[in-house]
């Protein structure tokens, strides 16, 4: 029996109009309108919606207020929450100014919510500055504290920087102490994981925890000849499912021609993750 569904969408690298970047140009924010779309229109109600991270490409205060309607349009279209973390090419600061309407600052955004008797955890891997993830000490007191009383049906962790290698991906896309984060969650009622970063499905465990990195709504990486990289029109959702004997993932690819957007070196990848 199906105890709760979500849906997971991931690196929206959205901006407001008129942005100075070649993501805003590429009108990325109504690809995450059309996926909202899609989910009303296919009736799959989730109970949330969770996007793990790179909301922007590299937000401003401006982008944040747009993004913050977009994600209201959403949640209003579809009638649940959206629940979002932050990712290597977020802000901390005008992400809190412009989204959460507060005070800006440099403070970790990390959570707990109870949906229907599950718990979702979302985590701050983005580290100011740097393209590569880690949970900071504080959070990870914080999340095993949190953890020390279990939900009553289970939890599920959203972060941006994946807990598992991608086979042929160069980089330090892992998240750098995700042997830290896994012996927090072992042993605990999480059933499971789900982070983006890496524009393309994974899935696999992790310290034996279902985990999935989405391919995310703006476009997709693809390894191209002469050790170069490219990223392709792509867009895409996950349908997360809880059942009483374990957790499936339904990949949703939306309409789209894969046409290439950029094309450079492999190691350059890391400015483009
Ligand atoms: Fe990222
Ligand atoms: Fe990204």
């Amino acid at each position: 029996m199906e105890k709760l569904k979500f849906v997971h969408l991931t690196d929206t690298h959205m901006n407001a109009p008129g942005a100075d970047n070649p993501f805003a140009k590429l009108n990325l924010a109504d690809k995450v309108k059309r996926v909202f779309e899609h989910v009303n229109a296919a009736s799959v109600k989730p109970a949330f919606v969770v996007i793990t991270g790179d909301l922007t490409h590299e937000g401003n205060v401006q982008d944040y207020e747009y993004i913050r309607s977009i994600v209201d349009e959403g949640s209003a279209l579809l009638g649940v929450p959206v629940h979002v973390v932050l990712g290597n090419h977020d802000h901390r600061a005008p992400f809190r100014e412009g989204f959460l309407k507060e005070a800006p600052s440099e403070q970790a955004y990390y959570y707990s919510h109870t949906i229907q008797g599950f718990r979702l955890i979302g985590l701050n891997s983005q580290v100011k500055g740097q393209h590569h993830g880690e949970i900071d000490a504080e959070q990870l007191a914080w999340l095993e504290e949190t953890l020390s009383t279990p939900a009553e049906h289970g939890t599920i962790v959203a972060l941006h920087h994946p807990m598992l290698n991608i086979n042929g991906m160069p980089g330090d896309h892992v998240l750098a102490n995700r042997e830290q984060l896994g012996n927090v969650l072992e042993g605990t009622d999480v059933i499971g994981v789900v982070a983006g970063h890496v524009h393309t499905n994974n899935v696999g465990t992790y310290k034996g925890i279902c985990h999935v990195a989405a391919t995310g709504t703006a476009f997709g990486g693809e390894a191209a000849e002469d050790n170069h990289f490219k990223m392709v029109d792509f867009c895409g959702y996950n349908v997360v499912s809880v059942y009483e004997e374990g957790v499936t993932v339904q990949t949703i690819v939306m309409p789209g021609m894969q046409d290439e957007f950029f094309r450079f070196p492999v190691e350059a990848l890391m400015a483009h993750n």
